[in-house]
């Protein structure tokens, strides 16, 4: 008998480092409840799979080994080849996150939708503790192999955003390219998420495509995606001390056309108290 269901919850498992104790403990279950499941002796009951997927950070549909999104086929079929479709070298906000908080001692760093991987990689050799997530497989994959060229550890794991719910805490949370792909409904819980799992201190970092009525949409027209207003992810953290936050224009050459991108950075931090 196939265990699809079961492979998926250990292998996820494993990858976000939860034992089965811990992810029995979420849903209130008990821990041998969770190791049948792993070796195809039981199935989850179905009240509990929109839990388990939120908290593995998958949708219902992946769980049951049917997740294709729109994205993720875009973006496997971009990714897959031996060239690197958005370079190996790190964007100059990689820089700025250094700049800002510095790994004079071991910091966490989750890149969110890494891509193929070039900033995680860059934050690794700079000697951040990094894990990173993407939709993508072939990304991810890209990612690992960079990584090891690099001779560096980056801890790389298959989640899509719109359910992947931080669960542990991190000192610096880094995106570039990735929130357009956020649907404007979902927002404001994921960014809530991502505050409460910012240690004191830590940072968010985090970059944007914005919509302007003088930039043309992107040539590759995506159906699934939705550009942030001006100021929009700003407003998410109108409470924390705002090192920097700035809108550019940039060019670009995907799909081989030039054209332009708005965007938006946000440098914010965590500050509780001003020692
Ligand atoms: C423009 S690329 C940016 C990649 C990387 N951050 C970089 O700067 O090189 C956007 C990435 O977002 C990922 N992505 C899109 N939707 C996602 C989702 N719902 N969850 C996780 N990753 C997603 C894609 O697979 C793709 O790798």
């Amino acid at each position: 008998m196939s265990n699809a269901i079961g492979d998926t919850i250990k292998i996820l498992r494993s990858e976000r480092g939860i034992t089965q104790e811990r992810l029995a403990e979420q849903l209130n279950i008990s821990a041998p409840a969770v190791s049948k499941w792993e070796r195809g002796e039981a199935r989850p009951d179905i009240t509990l799979v929109p839990k388990l997927a939120a908290f593995l950070g998958i949708s219902t549909d992946k769980l049951f080994g049917i997740d294709q999104t729109a994205e993720s086929v875009f973006y496997n079929k971009v990714y897959d080849t031996d060239q690197y479709y958005w370079g190996v070298e790190p964007s100059t906000m990689c820089y700025e996150v250094l700049h800002c908080l510095p790994p004079t001692r071991p910091l966490r760093l989750l890149d969110i939708g890494c891509g193929e991987g070039k900033d995680a990689v860059f934050f690794a050799r700079c000697g951040y503790i990094v894990s990173a997530f993407d939709l993508s497989e072939a990304g991810l994959e890209k990612t690992r192999l960079l990584a090891e060229k690099a001779r560096v550890t980056v801890n790389t794991f298959s989640a899509n955003l719109w359910h992947y719910l931080l669960t542990e805490n991190y000192d610096i949370l880094h995106s570039s390219g990735v929130f357009a792909y956020i649907k404007p409904d979902i927002r404001a819980e994921i960014m809530e998420n991502y505050k409460t799992h910012v240690n004191d201190g830590g940072l968010v970092a985090f970059q944007t495509f914005v919509q302007k009525p003088f930039i043309e949409r992107a040539p590759e027209k995506e159906t699934n995606a939705y550009p942030w207003k001006s100021g929009e992810l700003f407003t998410y953290f109108h409470d924390w001390y705002i090192e920097n936050c700035s809108e550019y224009v940039f060019d670009c050459n995907s799909a081989g056309v030039p054209h332009k991108h708005a965007a938006n950075r946000l440098f914010a931090r965590n500050i509780k108290e001003l020692h």
